[in-house]
């Protein structure tokens, strides 16, 4: 773990965080009680061997995944008692993707800001800014389907961005970007948290 800044609030603190799956035949400890801090600032490397339950850590951590034992806070909001609030301060970006094949572009990102509350003209703006930052100006109108497979993960990390959230959390942050541009990203990502405010939280698997 590389530490940046441990004088910031923890934005992640987990306690003995516990996912089983199954019954008692078929009983799978998924995750086998986690503890876990992350400080805003911080970088942390979330690695293990396939299966090792990074997955199952992460969905709990986005109240996709009840814990079956521990608790956890996700940018202050207690996992259990206050699913919506960590919704809120989160932004999702999902490895399989969220985007509709026939859907625009442009009003599939403001009909994800509108889910949020934000109206109409402030999606606009901030959908256009985000779309610049993420390299892709010139896809308003066009379908989803018809981009580009890096192309359309970019769009679902604008997705993940546009109601502005504490963090970021993402499965496979360059996952399918394309061959020349993790570098390019590995660059833009924290100036784009830093000037819009939010933390990143992502893993990747260092196997295959
Ligand atoms: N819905 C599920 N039902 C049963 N077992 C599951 C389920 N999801 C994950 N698992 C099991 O939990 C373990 C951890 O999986 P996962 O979190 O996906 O690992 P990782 O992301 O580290 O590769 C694996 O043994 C996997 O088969
Ligand atoms: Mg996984």
């Amino acid at each position: 773990m590389l530490s940046q800044s441990r004088e910031a609030p923890a934005i992640i603190e987990a306690k003995g965080l516990t996912r089983t799956f199954g019954g008692r035949r078929s009983r799978v400890e998924a995750v086998r009680g986690v503890d876990l801090k992350v400080h805003a600032g911080e970088i942390v490397g979330f690695l293990g061997p396939n299966g090792a339950g990074k997955t199952t850590t992460l969905k709990m951590l986005c109240t996709l995944l009840e814990p079956t034992g521990g608790s956890a806070r996700v940018c202050g909001c207690e996992l259990r008692r206050d699913p919506v609030g960590v919704r809120r301060a989160i932004g999702y970006v999902s490895q399989a993707g969220s985007t509709a094949n026939e859907a625009r572009a442009g009003e599939e990102i403001i009909s994800h800001a509108r889910l949020y509350g934000i109206d109409r003209v402030t999606a606009t703006a901030r959908a256009r800014k985000l779309l610049q930052d993420l390299d892709l100006p010139d896809v308003w109108e066009r379908t989803c389907g018809s981009l580009s497979g890096g192309q359309r993960r970019r769009l679902d990390i604008v997705m993940g961005l546009i109601h502005q959230p504490k963090a970021r959390v993402s499965g496979r942050a360059l996952h399918r970007i394309g061959p020349s541009k993790p570098c390019q990203f590995v660059d833009s990502y924290p100036k784009i948290a830093r000037r819009d405010g939010y933390d990143n939280i992502s893993y990747h698997p260092l196997h295959g």
